[in-house]
This record gives structure tokens, C-alpha cells and sequence, in this order.
């Protein structure tokens, strides 16, 4: 087992965060480092990916470290029924990091216990998507100045999101306040709330998406319904495009509101908002790879200057 993996965003205190942020913004300034000659980290996406697997790959060409690994379970050895146990200790052999996509929740958290190397989640399943929440964390304070005291309004698929449920939590330490817009299928699951009250958090529910949840947020963070977490696909089709956002809706919301979004999206922001100035989720995307460069630096404690 390593010391050093990031499995879930509970495992960052609030200075850690405030490193990490400090460590993207110097990437973001100069995202070309030779920081990662000689060292090997490996990719492994159980599930599909776009921009986690893209934005990791980037930041470690970037870094001049080197990528093995696989986008597809399909081509790897699990088909044959290799255990995650063996391909761990088999990947470990090669490289130095360890970044894994997998569906079962608690996976990465398994992983991190009996690797040699240090472990990323890059999703396990509706539980955590940590560096998700470190480039939310980013976005939100490059667009805001400030992650304290901001009113975030969380919008769609609230019980599988796992970017959801990391940003709840990655958010707490700075007295947020959430405005929870979910159908009753897919509402935000008690041990969130739970979590919530615990740390007096205050927040709002709401079943209905209108302009009263948007006009006093700071951020509103629009989420796609998590189609492959479904295992019964009518009940999806009820709720698949139960949410939309116009551009129209933006029109009383606060000057400083952005609207973010961890993407891909299916149908649930109109592309006519693509355009309005507080649309901000393909910065957000970018940011991804700064973030991803300074947690693969932190995990493999290389310094920043
Ligand atoms: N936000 C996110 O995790 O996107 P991908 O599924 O494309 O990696």
C-alpha cells in the first residue's frame, strides 16, 4: 500500500485544496515543466471518458512523463477474468501512478489499499470524482475571486452524480450554501444530507428548475442524468430531459453567476447559452489538465516553484 493516493475529496483537508489550487494556477501560468522525466503513469478507464482520461494524458505529455494504459476494459485482461487485484499489482509493476476509472463504487479505495503505487480516482461509480471537485474548486475560485460564503445551486441527477457528490463535500470547508434542484428519483441521497446538516451547511430543495433557484447563486452547476447508472431504462426516460437550461433563464441571475458543468452534456443546457458571457464550462474543462498536473506532482511529491 501507498502513502500518497487521492481517492476521495474527504481526503484533502482545506489547506491541501488551497496547495493544490496554488500548484494548478502556476500550471496554468506555464503548463510546460519537465517535471516527469524518467516517470511512467498508467491510465486505466473501466468506463468511458473524454475529458478526465484526455486532460490526465495531456498533463502528464506536458510534464514529459511517459502514458501507458487502456480506454477500453474490452482490450485489457479483466475480460479474460483477471481480477482488479492482479491488474494492479501488474500495472504497479510499470508504472509510477496509477489513474483508474472503474464502475463499482469503493473500488479506488480498494485499489489504493494494496498498491504499491499511488492510486487517482478518476471516478468509482456514483461515488467520488476527486479531481473533478479540484477543477470545480479552481473554476469556481478563478470566476469568483474567492470560494467562501458562495451560493452554488446543484442542478439534475443528484443520486449518481459523483461530481456532484465530491463537490458537496469539497465545497464544505469554505460555508457554502446549496440550492438542490433534483426530480424525487433522483434527489440528493441522505447521507449528503446528513453530511450537510452535520457541518451546518445550509441548503434548499427544489423538484421544480425556475429562475428563484437561479437568482441568488453565485454558481449554477448544471449536471447530466446519469443514463448508465439506470438499471431499469423506462425510469430513465421519465426523467432524461426533466431540466433544461435557456438562455432566457440567465436574465435575473447575478452579475457574477457562472454556469458550470462537469460535461459531457446531453440536452440539459440549449446550446444558445454557449454563447452568453456566464457560461463557463469549457474553461472549466480546460482547467481539468493544470489541476490534474498539480495533483500528479503532489501525489509523486515533486515541488512546484
Ligand atoms: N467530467 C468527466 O468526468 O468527463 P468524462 O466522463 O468525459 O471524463
Amino acid at each position: 500500500m501507498h502513502p500518497k493516493s487521492l481517492v476521495n475529496i474527504d481526503d484533502y483537508s482545506r489547506e491541501d485544496i488551497f496547495r493544490i489550487l496554488q500548484s494548478a494556477a502556476r500550471f496554468k501560468q506555464q503548463p510546460d515543466r519537465a517535471l516527469l522525466q524518467g516517470k511512467v503513469c498508467a491510465t486505466l478507464f473501466f468506463e468511458p471518458s473524454t475529458r478526465t482520461r484526455l486532460s490526465f494524458e495531456t498533463a502528464v505529455n506536458r510534464l514529459r512523463g511517459r502514458i501507458i494504459g487502456f480506454s477500453d476494459a474490452a482490450t485489457s485482461s479483466s475480460t479474460k477474468g483477471e481480477s482488479l487485484k492482479d491488474t494492479i499489482m501488474m500495472v504497479s509493476n510499470y508504472a509510477d501512478l496509477i489513474i483508474m476509472r472503474h464502475h463499482l463504487e469503493g473500488s479506488a479505495r480498494y485499489a489504493s489499499e494494496i498498491s504499491p503505487v499511488p492510486v487517482v480516482n478518476a471516478g468509482d461509480g456514483s461515488n467520488q470524482h476527486p479531481t473533478q471537485t479540484l477543477l470545480d474548486l479552481f473554476t469556481i475560485y478563478e470566476t469568483q475571486g474567492t470560494l467562501e460564503n458562495l451560493t452554488v445551486t446543484i442542478v439534475g441527477d443528484l443520486k449518481y452524480g459523483r461530481a456532484v457528490h465530491s463537490l458537496i463535500q469539497g465545497l464544505s470547508h469554505f460555508s457554502p450554501t446549496f440550492n438542490f434542484v433534483a426530480p424525487e428519483e433522483l434527489h440528493i441521497p441522505d447521507k449528503y444530507r446528513t453530511f450537510c446538516d452535520e457541518k451546518k451547511i445550509p441548503y434548499n430543495e427544489y423538484t421544480d428548475f425556475t429562475s428563484e433557484s437561479i437568482r441568488n447563486a453565485d454558481i449554477l452547476y448544471m449536471t447530466r442524468v446519469q443514463k448508465e447508472r439506470f438499471t431499469d431504462l423506462m425510469e430513465y426516460e421519465k426523467v432524461k430531459n426533466v431540466y433544461v437550461l435557456h438562455n432566457d433563464m440567465l436574465a435575473d441571475s447575478k452579475e457574477n453567476l457562472r454556469v458550470l458543468h462537469p460535461l459531457p452534456r446531453v440536452k440539459e443546457i440549449c446550446q444558445d447559452v454557449d454563447d452568453n458571457p456566464k457560461a463557463y464550462y469549457f474553461q472549466q474543462a480546460r482547467n481539468g489538465v493544470y489541476t490534474r498536473q498539480a495533483v500528479i506532482c503532489e501525489l509523486m511529491g515533486i515541488e512546484v516553484e
